[in-house]
């Protein structure tokens, strides 16, 4: 029978190692600035009974938004690698779509679910990428960010599923 080993590592990764990471971490990166924006945008803009509640849940979320999006762009510069760093790149490249101003609170909030969902995606990726070649930083900081935002993920739902009741 086949024994399976892995190998961790630690520095010293190949950039044919991190490309797939780097290209990866690159899209957290647009989608995360414009997510950034559009949870500024719906923090100053809710309205509503719920006002309080949606108005400091966006602000924990794009506060949380600045470490997260830090953490990845210097894991590149780690690497040797530039981070993507203008806004007009990452609205080019961010799935995660702008809105306007005037949404309802339920669809703030669906905007803010679905864009997690989206974060997510890239990011199980990226922590597959750092698996492949064993490097455990880069997934241990993917792990901690998914833990988080699959719990805002469930908090967001469970506030959606009672004001749609
Ligand atoms: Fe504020």
């Amino acid at each position: 029978m086949e024994v399976l080993t892995k190998t961790y590592s630690r520095l010293g990764f190949s950039g044919l190692d991190t490309a797939e990471m780097v290209t990866t971490m690159n899209k957290v990166l647009a989608n995360y600035h414009v997510f950034y924006q559009k949870l500024r945008n719906y923090h100053w803009n809710v309205k509503g009974s719920d006002f309080f509640d949606l108005h400091e849940k966006f602000e924990e979320l794009y506060t949380s938004a600045v470490t997260n999006i830090d953490e990845v762009a210097e894991r590149i510069r780690v690497f040797g690698k530039t981070p993507m760093s203008t806004l007009a790149e990452y609205l080019q490249v961010s799935d995660i779509k702008e809105t306007g101003t005037d949404l309802t609170p339920i669809e703030m909030a669906g905007q803010v679910l679905a864009d997690i969902e989206t974060l997510d995606g890239f990011l199980v990726e990226v922590a597959e990428a750092a698996n492949e070649v064993g490097d455990m930083a880069t997934m241990d900081l993917m792990n901690s960010m998914i833990r988080s935002l699959e719990k805002q993920h469930w908090m967001l739902t469970m506030w959606l599923n009672n004001s749609k009741n």
